[in-house]
């Protein structure tokens, strides 16, 4: 067990190794890898998993949901604020640092079941004294505003005077260490003692002029007995940087405990002159309350989510743990209590995709909340509802009407694709990808639909689901062009999931998903109809929907085009992708990625049939019921030969979709390269944020197509499972239609029971075998 291998004050807190994430040794070039997987987020903030004591290599980065400023950026993106982690101990001027002194012992190691980061370092400084330090970190989820850092601190050879330094440092950076692209986002407003309580610094956002305020507070005990050991203190403002400097004695073999309490409140939580004494207040509680008593509060909340939310793989943990790994961060990133936030692409940990959300998060993280977390899930869709307004607005700028969302989404709805950008040899390239990518307006509406299918939540659905699926089924009808000379309705100038052909006509993949939210916007009339004839009213005149425009709805619906041969049973990407130069993956790299044929590069990618992500596949996932089994596997076939996955988007779905067809040859490669995309930095991104579509696609990988999961089209829950020789079998929970179920799925049997709702019984199938699980 790993915990043997700290003290045992510590050990009883850290959990089974089958939870935890160790870094067993330092090597600075993997510093930003794990600041990343080693961050820690309560869903309001998160901050990286960066040393206390700072190392030469590292971003260090605290971001708030919802914070975000522009300023010199290409958009609004996530703002880093104030670093409140540092703390710097020193012996006779010596920094005991991880590359300041010779490292004895060296372990870090986050434990996912509490949210908590811990360490062991034994140092061993210049002059031979040697100290031994542990200690834990953790950003509360009981008390969104709080976090803390404990240390214990033992030195092992020598006695002396100890000193130290809380840190607050208000000089971050987004893309500090990408000269071309740095910027400030903030002003730093106020650099102060917290009115001699510790260190507190209030900047504001550059644009907007939101305030943040961060506060921390130190203190410094024996081990044994709680008494101040702080012989001095003083207080300096170095710039934007409020430092607070302390003494204390040390003496050989005994213990002592440094705590760190920290504090963050912004403008969108109270009014910008209450942020400090907020800050204050939430600060003395805090210390009152100790560290401790926080710590069994905050994983008691964690207990509870991991009760729901954790999958067991029995015989491979490799992917039992990854996969743990992967929901770790989705599910501390959503905050259920806030639905003026999203997830973004890389979560809250990192500052690549400034923090926007995309169709990620509706069609690769959303299932997962609702299957485990429905709240959560509502949250994220009341997002998209909150911002129709800029959805309508951005139609209209574009030309059409109803809600169009945008390609990349932030905080106040507005498009936070970049037209252009510069490219790291200074050209400026123009970004065509907001202006052609429309997909995700429907997305949302699959998403918000699924989610309604999927928990029966009718109220929802009348007060926010419907008005979105209605106002961009009649985005849909605006955007198709009508061809009298095929008498079709078409999509020009469009790009779909697979973005190294940008712009085409006609992607079957929209074209299918306006029709499908075509038909769906008539299928949320009919139900607002049937609910009362006043939330009817109510809806249809915000959309401004005149009964007589539903005859266009229909005819578009009617005679949209869906590219498909009818003969081999293929569905054409795009109109005349089969006319483009055909070349096929044969070649595969070490780490299973495939290669891209030569021939494909002469050609320009673009000119020939490779893609980059699942696109055709997609749709048959997400469609699955409108496709003929035949069907799904004449162009699983076809497009597993052609496609590259160069987004970590892909994997996840052609491994479902292998499994559904009756393929597995390639799905647990494919599932390995969904679960490990950060933890073995495969993509070698992971510097700059987690993979959250990719943790999202790694649980539908296994709980849908592993487990063959799958709601039918009268709304049965079913199973069919394939699981890998090693695998005996998967253990999880799910909510389903207002019931809790707990399930155990092996290749031959299930064991399933309802653990909560109002229902003693529900008939599902496993292996086209109907079952009846009760209570
Ligand atoms: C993918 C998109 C995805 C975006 C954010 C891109 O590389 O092609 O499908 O939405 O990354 O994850």
């Amino acid at each position: 067990m790993i915990r043997e291998q700290f003290s045992t004050k510590l050990q009883s807190l850290i959990s089974d190794d089958k939870w935890l994430i160790v870094q067993d040794n330092y090597d600075s070039k993997e510093n930003l890898v794990y600041e990343t997987n080693f961050a820690l987020t309560n869903g309001y903030m998160c901050t990286r998993g960066s040393y206390e004591e700072t190392t030469k290599t590292s971003l260090p980065s605290t971001y708030i949901a919802g914070i975000y400023d522009k300023s010199e950026a290409f958009m609004r993106e996530l703002a880093n604020t104030p670093d409140w982690l540092g703390i710097k101990l020193y012996v006779e001027r010596n920094l005991l640092g991880v590359e300041d002194c010779e490292l004895l012992e060296f372990k870090r190691v986050l434990d996912m079941k509490k949210s908590i980061l811990f360490k062991r370092f034994k140092l061993r400084d210049g002059d031979g004294r040697e100290t031994l330090i542990e200690g834990y970190r953790f950003i509360s989820r009981e008390n969104l505003h709080r976090a803390a850092i404990k240390l214990f601190v033992t030195p092992l050879n020598y006695s002396g005077i100890m000193e130290m330094e809380n840190i607050l440092d208000g000089t971050v950076l987004n893309f500090k260490d990408f000269p071309r692209f740095r910027v400030k986002h903030t002003n730093t407003l106020e650099v102060s003692n917290l009115n001699g309580k510790g260190c507190y610094i209030e900047t504001e956002t550059r644009d907007w002029n939101t305030h943040i305020g961060t506060g921390t507070i130190m203190r410094v005990y024996k081990d044994s007995e709680r008494k101040n050991l702080i012989k001095s203190k003083r207080y300096s403002t170095f710039g934007e940087v409020a430092l607070e400097f302390m003494d204390f004695d040390v003496k050989e073999n005994e213990t002592i405990v440094i705590d760190k309490f920290a504090s963050i409140y912004t403008e969108r939580d109270v009014k910008k002159e209450d942020i400090k004494i907020n800050i204050e207040k939430e600060l003395s509680d805090f210390i009152l309350n100790g560290i401790e008593a926080e710590v069994k509060d905050h994983t008691e909340v964690y207990e509870k989510m991991w009760d729901i939310a954790n999958v067991t793989i029995n015989g491979d943990d490799l992917i039992d743990k990854a996969l743990r790994f992967n929901l770790f961060h989705l599910m501390s990133t959503a905050n259920p209590k806030d639905d003026t936030v999203s997830l973004g692409a890389k979560l809250l940990h990192g500052e690549e995709y400034g923090g926007h959300a995309y169709w990620d998060t509706e069609i690769f993280m959303l299932p997962f909340f609702i299957f485990t977390n429905p709240e959560a899930a509502k949250t994220l869709l009341k997002y998209r509802y909150n911002l129709i307004g800029a959805a309508r607005e951005n139609a209209t700028f574009n030309g059409f009407k109803g809600a169009k969302y945008p390609w990349e989404s932030a905080d106040d709805g507005t498009e936070q694709c970049p037209d252009w950008t510069i490219e790291p040899d200074g050209s400026c390239y123009r970004c065509m990808v907001a202006t052609y990518e429309h997909h995700v307006t429907a997305d949302i509406a699959f998403g918000i639909y699924n989610y309604f299918r999927l928990t029966k939540d009718l109220d929802f659905m009348l007060k926010y689901g419907a008005e979105i699926i209605i106002e961009t089924a009649k985005f849909w009808v605006s955007r198709c062009k009508y061809n009298s000379e095929f008498d079709r309705y078409e999509i020009l100038d469009v790009t779909g999931p697979d973005e190294w052909h940008e712009p085409v006509n006609n992607n079957c993949y929209t074209n299918y998903l306006a029709k499908w939210n075509i038909e769906k916007g008539f299928e949320m009339l009919e139900l607002l109809k049937n609910s009362s004839a006043s939330i009817y009213d109510d809806v249809t005149s915000r959309i401004c929907l005149i009964e007589n425009e539903l005859e266009a709805w229909k005819e578009v619906h009617d005679k949209i085009y869906i590219p498909f041969n009818k003969e081999d049973k293929l569905m054409e990407q795009f109109e005349d992708y089969f006319k483009l130069k055909d070349v096929v993956i044969t070649e595969y790299d070490k780490n299973d990625m495939p290669v891209i044929p030569a021939e494909a590069r002469e050609y320009g990618i673009k000119n020939t049939c490779i893609n980059k992500q699942a696109d055709v596949v997609m749709l048959m996932f997400l469609l699955g019921d409108e496709f003929d089994k035949d069907i799904q596997k004449v162009n699983y076939d076809y497009y597993e030969k052609r496609t590259s996955h160069r987004s970590s988007l892909s994997p996840s779905i052609f491994s479902i979709m292998g499994l559904r067809v009756g393929d597995n040859s390639m799905a647990y490669k494919y599932l390995r390269r969904s679960a490990l995309v950060d933890l073995h930095n495969n993509q070698n991104n992971t510097r700059e944020g987690i993979h959250a579509a990719s943790c999202g696609g790694t649980w539908q990988s296994v709980i849908m197509g592993f487990g063959g999961m799958e709601v039918d089209k009268h709304n049965v829950l079913t199973f069919n499972p394939w699981l890998p020789e090693h695998w005996t079998d998967i253990h999880f929970k799910i909510y389903f239609r207002g019931l809790l179920l707990e399930i155990t799925l092996s290749n031959t049997s299930i064991d399933a029971k309802i653990l909560e709702g109002d229902s003693d019984n529900l008939t599902i199938k496993f292996k086209n075998k109907e079952l009846v699980i009760t209570k």
